[in-house]
């Protein structure tokens, strides 16, 4: 297995193809795009967009122009395949979310799904806000610590998942304030939950299992304490 990105989880993602892979999975994605203005003519950006499924459901749903930018070369033929599997005019890029290659003001909703606490945030932000339209909307899954966890615990998450830095709610606000969004809102816990799709290969490296078993074991060590929110704001 090769690791891309410092990040070991990304590169079990990728290998197995896993769709949805962000808290509360499609379903989550499909409630909070229901509140939203979206129609044929909404430009819409999914950054670190995965295998793709976030994308191609935005642009069967809604017809919407939707684009996906991912860095992980695995990812983005996963959701090149899907998108042409479908028939769907969804362009698909590789590329980071901190260096767009993108006019500005281009893009009426920007969404990342889990991807942020993976990259530069201040970097990848600024990034956002120069791509999105005035009054556009920025939303985020992202994972959020609900208290500061001892520095060992820090590490060992941090190391895992390859996260630079771990947030409080506090610390997204003051990030997204700081990158320009205003009317910033969270929401904390839904019920709403998917399990992520997986592609499991005919003989999977016994790393991918011990990968997946810390991962598991992570979500009960630190539940609680390691959460997410959804975060909504405007430009
Ligand atoms: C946890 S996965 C979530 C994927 C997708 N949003 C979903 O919900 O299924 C994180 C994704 O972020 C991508 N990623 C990580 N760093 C990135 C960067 N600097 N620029 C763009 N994508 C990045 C990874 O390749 C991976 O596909």
């Amino acid at each position: 297995m090769v690791v891309i990105q410092n990040s070991k989880y990304l590169d079990f993602l990728s290998t197995l193809g896993i769709e949805g892979a962000h808290p509360g999975g499609i379903n989550l994605t499909k409630e909070i795009f229901k509140r939203e203005n979206i129609n044929r003519h909404s430009r819409i950006l999914d950054v670190g967009c995965g295998a793709g499924q976030t994308a191609a459901y935005l642009s069967y749903r809604y017809g919407a122009k939707v684009t996906g930018i991912d860095i992980n070369p695995t990812m983005v033929d996963k959701a090149e395949r899907r998108v042409k599997k479908n028939r769907l005019p969804v362009k698909i890029m590789q590329g980071s979310v901190e260096n767009i290659p993108l006019p500005d003001h281009h893009f009426d909703f920007i969404i990342s799904e889990s991807v942020l606490s993976f990259v530069n945030k201040p970097r990848a932000l600024e990034e956002i806000f120069r791509l999105l339209k005035n009054g556009g909307r920025f939303i985020a899954i992202e994972h959020t610590i609900n208290q500061r966890l001892k520095k060992t615990e820090e590490t060992e998450i941090k190391n895992f998942y390859g996260f630079p830095s771990l947030s409080t709610e506090k610390d997204w606000l003051d990030l997204l304030k700081r990158a320009g969004f205003a009317h910033c809102r969270i929401q904390e816990h839904t019920s709403i939950h998917s399990v992520p799709n997986f592609h499991f290969p005919n003989v999977m490296e016994p790393e991918l299992y011990e990968i997946m078993e810390k991962h598991i074991d992570f979500l009960f060590k630190y539940k609680g304490r390691l959460d997410y929110r959804i975060y909504s704001c405007t430009k």
